[in-house]
């Protein structure tokens, strides 16, 4: 135990972080910042798609305050169109003419009509208006492999059947697709297969999804949810050698049956609960990936946990199945505490795509009508751009650690750090609720010169934990300048407000 309390008055924690040897090949992927944009709720429509003729300010249909959200978060990768909606979803209803697309109803998210009108074209174009890698999930639970073929071919054929349809609709060159996912929770809403089932469904499908003209495809299987070790073994098992990647989900909730909890509202105990759920990631990561390296020793096929974050029941008032939480300076440290997990841990972990980018589960950004707010989670990506393809820097950490509910332990001070173009990226949280903590980094090893080195910051915290931003209080919770890092004889020193995280910059 770091921490020191005497005669009542209590002192702030003290945590020492040190820098361990680089490893130039650690690369921290920038898909690890991946995002996942449902046709849920108003994720899409109203959330990114407003539509042409919508009075909100747009381009080509996207609202602009959301494209320009996403830009600022350099967003790598988008995951699209679920969920459990891509195993429902048939792509030939998303394309040609809006007026004449036809309509069906959601079924897994409330039995809102869907339109169509965000498709095929409004998905890839979306992509490259922000520079972002598309992610598409195809249907294996109620499509055929035919359909499944033909939508790799209309995307990224430059001849043939499906090519002269994309050209007719407007399309002439085809667009550049990477990550293919066959089916989504395969296990349950993407067709309640059994493992043995998929496996082979897999290996069929993924046989007719070509590589045209210099596309290369990056077939992804469906994977497990949380605990479920016998899925990922039968599937690596059975289809290992046919697959690049593996997905993995778990969210941090409460449960699956009955109230998930209040998004806004809930204790000390609650919370620091949280925390210890969403640090088990880690240990499920670690236990999914054992059982991979039984049969990819080598780990050429990426684990992708391209589901995450917090989940919680829907905020009162909004629609029913439509998901749409709030976003509290709680869930900010979810966030941050998933990432430092998430960068020790690319060895086997390729890409995360936190659920979802707008208006459903943990957001990034909240929208109603031509309103938008930027969440505290948001905020925490932001903060984290630095670390996308920064060479990571393992650390040694030493400080207190607490027991919480259901025999998990969460310590106080979680840290990661990165190294890019000369500069050193350190991100910081205190989770603790009352007390500062005292942090000292020594800088020897990571910084050329650490008496020289020039350090600056900036912090996210709150006076609540449960804090948010919405349209009427829309930065609450927002990103300050931090001053008080202060360098001597080479080391770093600071002292953490209770439950804030921060990022320094050191060069
Ligand atoms: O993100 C919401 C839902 O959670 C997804 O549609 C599904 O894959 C998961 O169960």
């Amino acid at each position: 135990m770091l921490a020191m309390a005497s005669a009542g008055v209590s002192a702030a924690n003290k945590a020492v972080v040190t820098p361990g040897k680089q490893d130039s090949a650690r690369i921290i992927p920038k898909e690890i910042y991946g995002q996942f944009a449902e046709h849920l709720g108003t994720c899409i429509y109203g959330g990114i798609w407003v539509g042409e003729d919508s009075p909100i300010p747009n381009t080509k249909g996207y609202r602009n305050d959301v494209l320009q959200a996403m830009r600022d978060l350099k967003v790598p990768v988008l995951r699209w169109p679920g969920g459990c909606f891509a195993d429902e979803y048939h792509w030939k209803d998303g394309i040609g003419p809006r007026s004449k697309r036809p309509r069906m109803v959601n079924n897994n998210w409330g039995g809102t009509v869907e339109d169509n009108s965000f498709g095929t074209h409004e998905f890839f174009n979306l992509c490259e208006l922000i520079g972002t890698e598309p992610y598409l999930s195809g249907n294996v639970g109620s499509g055929t492999v035919a359909e499944l073929a033909e939508w790799v071919e209309y995307i990224t054929a430059e001849d043939g059947p499906q090519a002269l349809v994309r050209k007719a609709n407007g399309r002439e060159k085809p667009w550049h697709l990477k990550y293919l996912g066959v089916g989504n929770e395969s296990w349950g809403c993407g067709g309640n297969f059994l493992p043995e089932n998929y496996a082979d469904q897999y290996r069929r499908y993924q046989t007719y999804c070509r590589n045209f003209d210099g596309n290369h495809l990056y077939k992804i299987a469906s994977g497990a949810s949380d605990y479920d070790y016998n899925w990922t073994d039968v599937l690596m098992k059975k289809a290992g050698n046919m697959m690049d990647g593996i997905s993995l989900h778990y969210y941090t909730v409460t449960g699956w049956t009955g109230s998930k909890g209040s998004a806004t509202r809930f204790s000390d105990d609650d919370y620091y609960w949280t925390l210890g759920k969403c640090l088990e990631i880690g240990d499920e990561v670690k236990k999914h990936s054992a059982i991979m390296d039984k049969y990819d020793p080598e780990k050429r096929v990426g684990l992708l946990v391209d589901e995450w974050g917090t989940w919680w029941d829907e905020e009162p008032g909004t629609v029913r199945g439509h998901l749409y939480q709030q976003n509290t300076m709680r869930d900010a440290m979810v966030a941050a505490l998933s990432l430092n997990t998430f960068h020790g841990l690319t060895d086997r972990v390729k890409m995360t795509n936190i659920a979802q980018i707008a208006n459903v589960l943990q957001s990034m950004v909240l929208t109603k009508d031509d309103k938008m707010v930027l969440t505290p989670t948001y905020y925490v990506f932001k903060m984290y751009v630095p670390h996308q393809d920064a060479e990571w820097i393992p650390l040694d950490i030493k400080t207190d650690v607490r027991q919480v509910r259901d025999n998990r332990s969460v310590p106080t001070l979680s840290a990661t750090a990165s190294s890019k173009d000369g500069v050193v990226t350190i991100s910081l949280a205190n989770i603790d609720l009352k007390e500062p903590c005292e942090v000292e980094i020594p800088l020897s090893g990571i910084i050329a010169k650490p008496a020289a080195a020039k350090v600056s910051g900036e912090i996210l915290s709150s006076a609540n934990i449960a804090d948010y931003n919405d349209f009427d209080q829309a930065e609450k919770v927002t990103l300050k300048k931090f001053d008080k890092a202060k360098i001597r004889n080479g080391v770093l020193s600071l002292t953490m407000p209770a439950k804030s995280i921060v990022t320094l910059s050191v060069k």
